[in-house]
């Protein structure tokens, strides 16, 4: 078997941004944070594409900032050390 282990997209949040994951991150269409985690990590890169599988930012917008943190964290390339 050749392919990489899975990489646990709760690796690359801080520590604050694991806190509360079955809690709403989106209030206005109950999604909890975990949920949009996952879509992220599954492909969803983009807000557009979140708001999609999920429904976050789908209300008055008020998550965005909070789902745009998550995608820059899980998608940041690796830091070569
Ligand atoms: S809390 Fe997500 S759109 Fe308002």
């Amino acid at each position: 078997m050749d392919t990489p282990p899975a990489t646990d997209p709760l690796d690359k949040l801080p520590a604050i941004l694991k806190e509360d994951l079955d809690r709403n991150l989106c209030t206005c269409n109950e999604v909890v944070k975990m949920d949009v985690i996952n879509a992220i990590a599954d492909g969803a890169i983009s807000v557009k594409a979140v708001k999609e599988q999920t429904l976050a930012t789908d209300g008055n917008g008020c998550c965005r900032r909070q789902v745009e943190r998550l995608i820059e964290c899980i998608c940041a390339p690796e830091l070569e050390k």
